[in-house]
């Protein structure tokens, strides 16, 4: 599974990409505008950094506006991928962009159809936001499944992109599901990392490989 970064944070994506395991990097207009910084600035710089797909949404909602504000954004690097909403016009826009090879990212996807359709039009990646529906009582992870078979059922080659991830067992879920990717802010990344129990265990290590030290130091072995 493909493991993508959800931040506008220029540090949090260095720090994600010397992990070594970084994928890409997905943003939204909250993520940017949390930052204060010029987005197309913003978006260069993160190109630098990142060679995988950089996800650069449009804030229009009218398939010529969107596409008259992606054009500037695609020129910016070949990674850049164009995020655009599970609307109508969300969805003539995919069509009209990926005729053109063009990659789109059909974003603020709450339900399978909705996948079905981003599929359709040609979008290379769909982001199913899990958090967002657990946050309504739903189940965020079994849309992420329906979308999975549904996707087999016709061999779709759209990427199921989990996004709206709220916890590592988030990401547990995705990989068992066959998502294709997963975003994720760095908290979730580098807890996917962590267990109490291999630090407990590195402890003991150190601690015991410290006590044989001075035993050595103290009874040298005979010549
Ligand atoms: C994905 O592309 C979105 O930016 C993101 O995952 C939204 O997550 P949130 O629900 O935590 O805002």
């Amino acid at each position: 599974m493909d493991i993508y970064i959800d931040t506008a944070n220029l540090d949090e994506i260095k720090r994600a990409a010397s992990l070594g395991v970084l994928d890409g990097v997905t943003t939204n207009p909250s993520l940017v505008a949390k930052e204060g910084v010029d987005f197309r600035t913003r978006l260069e710089e993160i190109c630098q950094v990142v060679e995988g797909p950089v996800s650069a949404e449009v804030v229009a909602i009218e398939h010529d506006a969107m596409i008259a504000e992606a054009e500037p954004l695609i020129q910016i690097a070949p990674n850049i991928v164009i995020k655009l909403p599970c609307i109508e016009e969300g969805l003539r826009a995919c069509k009209t962009l990926s005729d053109r090879d063009v990659k789109v990212n059909m974003t603020l996807c709450f339900q399978p159809l909705q996948a079905l359709l981003a599929a359709k039009a040609g979008a290379f990646l769909i982001s199913p936001f899990v958090g967002r529906i657990d946050d309504v009582g739903g189940d965020g992870m079994e849309v992420v499944q329906q979308i999975r078979q549904i996707y087999d059922n016709y061999s779709y080659t759209t990427k199921i992109l989990t996004a709206s991830i709220r916890h590592p067992q988030h990401m547990v879920q995705a990989a068992m599901m066959g998502s294709d990717v997963a975003t994720a802010p760095l908290k979730v990344i580098q807890q996917m990392m962590k267990h109490p129990l291999t630090d407990v265990g590195l402890k003991r290590f150190l601690d015991d490989w410290e006590k044989a030290k001075t035993l050595l130091v103290k009874e040298p072995a005979m010549a």
